[in-house]
């Protein structure tokens, strides 16, 4: 296969404009501020930009309630301030996808006003009604402790109506043709705008037959991921879509059907199992969890993630390896949310210890699949607990040890959302000024890893296996393309610890990257030495072909 398969070699970096860098100065983020800064990421070595939500909202979830899909909110800039953006991020070979919501609707939307307001509508059937309150209204909230039910009762239609989410976020009828078609407009729209594809918000609710009543075999769950799929391959070459779907790994072949559904999907189970591994100082949930995971193949690929804009949810693992990870990871009631998460950011949840964050980031860009960094989190930011829910994740970028971290040049009391200033993780501590300076930051560090991963494709296009050097601490893993090899070792203890390094067929180990500089060359069934928490990325022998 040739490699021209773009997403399985990208550093995927996720932005929220809202929060990114405020041009105007009007207290919120928006499309010229993050054009302005579109250097850090080139330094950083991005190749491809996520966008969080960004069209016209009420904003009762971040953007993720959309009132219009095809423009842009007024608050970030105008639609020219979107293709300036654009052209801005294409001049520096940086892709751009965007987040698209086609779940649910915010209730102001005109279609779900129309809806509601008159039986007759053609917009009635857009969403999901009933006369009678459903008897598992109480079942299956996404965010328990917050909503209570995802059925609403509404006084205008006479009729409750489906949300998965929030009361505000009203479910489309995915099974409508009307709403498949117009689930392909919006597609058409910014892909004509030269996006290179989409994350597809919340995909196992968006196949989800809603309760409506169907003749069996009537409706086949997938066929709009191919359709979307299919439809998006025909406009735009290239472009991708990256399924935000916690799923077992039993459903995930049937999602991506060899990349001609979804050419991604977050790994939320690894992201989970990683996370016990850190708390647990041990590899070895990490690595079973890898011996279980499917391989996608043509065009398929994991995403992998450590932090997102959500809360860090570990809804899939047992009730024992969750209070685990809780006590180790987030101990105090007000951090833990919908109770499954942890509503934290990395660098507080490993207490800012800089080998152990090394040692996650490390992992990050050498699990196989392709890596997605949340804002942020090159430089360690913290979370504000002050805050509700997930927005605890979401303060302001913390650019310098400037007034407002020099996010923006509002008053302070007009910023939409309070900048981190307490603590050993506030702005005047942690800042991407201060770390491009600093030899040792986690930006420097994190800025080599993304450099190093870029020029091992090994890692992105290529086979790998599991590599036994019989300790549970240490998770070592061997890739191979084109006849090229890599291995990369990690310690999850914080002891050193000291094992032979033999694999089948490598005589040599040449040093990539590691925890530390100083580091030589190893022979075969030599000594690997390793500090706690340390890692290393190790070329062997063997040219590329
Ligand atoms: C998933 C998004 O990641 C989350 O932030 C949002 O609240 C829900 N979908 C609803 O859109």
């Amino acid at each position: 296969m040739m490699p021209n398969l773009w997403y399985k070699n990208a550093i995927v970096y996720c932005v929220d404009v809202e929060k990114f860098m405020d041009a105007s100065g009007d207290g919120t983020g928006d499309f010229a501020g993050l054009a302005d800064r579109l250097d850090h990421l080139e330094r950083l070595g991005v190749t491809c930009i996520w966008l969080n939500p960004f069209f016209p909202s009420p904003n009762r979830d971040n953007g993720y309630d959309i009132t219009d899909y095809y423009g842009v909110d007024p608050r970030y800039g105008t639609l020219g301030d979107f293709v300036e953006f654009m052209h801005a991020a294409r001049d520096r070979g940086m892709r751009v996808i965007i987040d698209l919501v086609v779940n649910h609707t915010s209730t102001d939307h005109p279609w779900f006003q129309a809806a509601r307001s008159d039986e007759n509508s053609p917009f009635r059937d857009w969403y999901v009604w009933s006369k009678e309150k459903p008897e598992n209204a109480h079942e299956g909230m996404v965010f328990p402790g917050v909503q209570d039910s995802i059925w609403s009762y509404d006084r205008t239609a006479k009729a409750w109506y489906l949300h998965r989410f929030y009361d505000h976020q009203a479910d489309l009828n995915t099974a409508n043709p009307a709403v498949r078609e117009e689930i392909l407009k919006i597609m058409g729209f910014w892909l004509a705008l030269g996006v290179s594809g989409f994350r597809l918000d919340a995909v196992p609710f968006l196949i989800d037959t809603k309760g409506m009543k169907l003749e069996p075999g009537s409706f086949d769950p997938y066929s709009l991921l191919t359709e979307m799929h299919d439809f998006m391959a025909w406009r735009r070459a290239g472009a991708v879509l990256l399924a935000e779907a916690n799923i077992p790994y039993s459903d995930a072949p049937a999602y991506f059907d060899g990349g001609d559904r979804m050419n991604m999907i977050f790994d939320f189970m690894l992201n989970q199992h990683l996370f016990l591994s850190l708390a647990r100082g041990t590899a070895a949930p990490l690595r079973h969890t890898l011996q279980n995971r499917p391989r996608p193949d043509g065009l398929g690929q994991w995403a992998n993630f450590l932090r997102n804009h959500d809360e860090l949810d570990l809804g899939r693992l047992s009730i024992a390896e969750r209070e685990e990870a809780f006590a180790a990871l987030g101990p105090d009631a007000s951090m833990q949310i919908y109770e499954r998460g942890l509503r934290r950011r990395l660098a507080p949840m490993l207490e800012g210890d800089m080998s152990r964050l090394k040692l996650a980031y490390s992992l990050l860009f050498a699990l196989p699949g392709t890596p997605v960094l949340w804002y942020g989190e090159e430089i360690g930011m913290g979370e504000n607990l002050a805050l509700p829910e997930r927005e605890a994740v979401r303060t302001p970028m913390q650019w310098a040890d400037e007034p407002n971290a020099g996010f923006s040049r509002a008053a302070t009391a007009n910023l939409i959302q309070p900048i981190l200033a307490d603590g050993d993780f506030g702005y005047q501590n942690v800042n991407v000024a201060q770390q491009v300076r600093e030899p040792g930051s986690l930006l420097r560090s994190i800025t080599r890893l993304v450099q190093t991963r870029r020029s091992t494709p090994e890692i992105g296009w290529g086979e790998w296996e599991l590599v036994d050097v019989g300790r549970d601490d240490v998770l070592a893993l061997s890739y191979s393309w084109r006849g090229a090899r890599v291995v990369t070792v990690h310690n999850f203890s914080p002891e050193p610890v000291s094992f032979p390094l033999e694999i089948d067929g490598i005589d040599r180990f040449e040093p990539l990257l590691a925890d530390h500089d100083a580091q030589s060359a190893i022979l075969r069934g030599e000594t690997l030495d390793m500090a706690g928490f340390g890692f290393c990325w190790l070329r062997c022998d063997g040219p590329r072909k």
